[in-house]
């Protein structure tokens, strides 16, 4: 598996770091007691077990399963909602969680659908932001790091559905395309 990785762009340590970071501003910022977690999958993974461990506030953890990728390194331009049933957000303060905003496609769906559901309020957090244009008009509230406009894989990042385990983000060599 590592000897398809080119490059480590991000390595365990620096995201170590950065998500302390990150949690101290969401428990800071989120008001109330409980903060209702919605994990986008399966991306998201690893990013909301290490994210969540070190927010020191109740919360509750629900995941989505959308899809818009389908295991290539190009966003099908259509997002989709695989649950039959999405989780009670109503009233809620919500956090959703995402390893990378690209497009912008898949939160701005996430977040305009829990909104409609009646959450009180949707903030997200993603691991990793592409510094380009978007697709769609989104920012996250919560970003790890802005990486250029290159696939990447490795910290719940996939290509072919394999590499979501690395414990780093990193680029795919081309020999493993
Ligand atoms: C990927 C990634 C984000 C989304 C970002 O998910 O995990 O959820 O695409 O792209 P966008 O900003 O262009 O919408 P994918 O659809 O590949 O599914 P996965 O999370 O199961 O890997
Ligand atoms: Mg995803």
């Amino acid at each position: 598996m590592e000897q398809d990785v080119e490059r480590v762009l991000i390595a365990e340590d620096v995201i170590d770091k950065r998500l302390d970071v990150l949690a101290k501003r969401i428990e800071s910022d989120f008001p109330g007691e409980v903060i209702q977690v919605v994990v986008l999958l399966k991306g998201a993974l690893v990013f909301a077990a290490d994210l969540t461990r070190r927010i020191p506030r109740m919360l509750e953890i629900e995941c989505i399963n959308v899809a818009s990728y389908h295991g290539g390194m190009e966003s099908s331009g259509q997002v989709n909602f695989l649950d039959h049933k999405l989780p009670e957000v109503k009233g809620r303060q919500v956090l959703v969680l995402d390893d990378i905003l690209d497009t912008g496609l898949t939160l701005r769906a996430v977040v305009d659908r829990l909104k409609l559901e009646g959450a009180a309020q949707v903030k997200t957090a993603v691991l990793l932001a592409k510094d380009k244009e978007r697709n769609a008009e989104v920012e996250a509230d919560y970003v790890g790091f802005v990486i250029g406009d290159e696939f990447v894989i490795g910290y719940g990042l996939d290509y072919q559905g394999r590499y979501r385990n690395l414990p780093y983000v990193g680029t795919l060599s081309p020999d493993a395309i």
